[in-house]
């Protein structure tokens, strides 16, 4: 059976404008978030900590918290944070809510993070623990897991080891990651039920579905079978990520919306709030959106 409602966690500001090529303004961005916010999105993720030379479309996270003021404070609008020096930089904006992000594999944590797997565990710890310690809502994500670019199949066991390790530092909330969107719906339902084995129950999973197969919407149905209840999403279907190879847009969020509405799943949200917000980015971004559901309820 399906659950009677969702959280949808929306990654538009965050994973979506990371991965475009146009810069777009801190004000666009700011009113991104406003016009998300006032479509029923609870939760939304709003901007990046990370090295501005490694993301530089979001290297303006000051700046677009400075412009949201209280709409882009509290538990529910994380920022990403890869390391101390990103906490201190959130902390000072005023956030309530940080998000690390580790990876399954050895090349993506090298490719991503700089770091191996191990060394990536090491250098959330201090950020894990100084968020509990200011009350800060923590979620670790987990990149690859359901296969790499560079090193193909990942094995359940290894993902497993993990999302254990980043859960055991003390975060609220576990999202798995297939980056580039390779997952199918036996895969997930394995994965989700040797995480229950470990001890990670679905009530704290998030699933974050790249749509690159066109298996985003089946696996996260797959996934709202399992128990879970926090889905991952973009609006208008933006996203990626620049140093993962074949990463394309995550689920939009439109497409969720249209699914679970039509299944009497509640979502919270208005979705033609959502398409109007999704065509009014695709001017700033200069391109349509790739969503379905947009196209066919913008009209083309
Ligand atoms: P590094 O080069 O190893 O960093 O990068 P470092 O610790 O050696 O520091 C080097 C310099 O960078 C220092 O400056 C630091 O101050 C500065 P210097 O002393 O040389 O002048 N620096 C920073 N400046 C501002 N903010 C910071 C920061 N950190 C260091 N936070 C690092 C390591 C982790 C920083 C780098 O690799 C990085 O920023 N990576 C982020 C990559 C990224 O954002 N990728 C996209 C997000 S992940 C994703 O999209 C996947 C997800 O959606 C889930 C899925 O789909 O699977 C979440
Ligand atoms: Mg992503």
């Amino acid at each position: 059976t399906l659950p009677r409602s969702v959280t949808v966690y929306e990654v538009g500001p965050r994973d979506g404008l990371q991965n475009e090529s146009t810069v777009v303004p801190a004000a666009v961005k700011a009113e991104f978030v406003r016009r998300l916010a006032a479509a029923g999105l609870g939760t939304i993720e709003t901007t990046s900590f990370v090295d501005p030379r490694w993301v530089p479309q979001l290297a303006d996270a000051e700046e677009v918290l400075g412009l949201l003021g209280d709409e882009g404070r509290g538990a529910r609008r994380p920022v990403l944070v890869p390391n101390e020096r990103g906490l201190d930089r959130a902390l000072t904006a005023g956030v309530g809510a940080v998000a690390i992000f580790g990876s399954a594999t050895e090349t993506f944590a090298r490719r991503n993070l700089n770091r191996t797997v191990e060394e990536s565990v090491e250098m959330f710890r201090p950020v894990v623990e100084r968020s509990r310690a200011e009350g800060l809502w923590v979620r670790a994500y987990v990149s690859m897991c359901f296969g790499d670019p560079w090193e193909g199949p990942v094995p359940v066991a290894r993902v497993v080891d993990v999302c254990r390790r980043l859960m055991d530092l003390g975060c609220d909330e576990l999202s798995l990651g297939d980056t580039i969107g390779v997952g199918t719906t036996g895969h997930v339902h394995r994965l989700l039920a040797a995480l229950d084995g470990a001890g990670i129950g679905p009530e704290r999973v998030g699933v974050h579905f790249h749509d690159t197969y066109g298996q985003a919407l089946a696996n996260t149905v797959a996934a709202l079978r399992d128990g879970v209840t926090v889905v991952d999403a973009s609006t208008g279907g933006l996203g990626g990520c620049p140093y993962a190879k074949s990463a394309t847009g995550n689920l939009a969020t439109e497409d969720l919306v249209w699914a679970l509405e039509g299944a009497g799943v509640s979502t919270g949200t208005d979705l033609d709030a959502l398409v109007a917000t999704s065509t009014w980015m695709a001017g700033h971004l200069g391109r349509p959106s790739p969503s379905r559901v947009v196209r066919a309820l913008a009209g083309g």
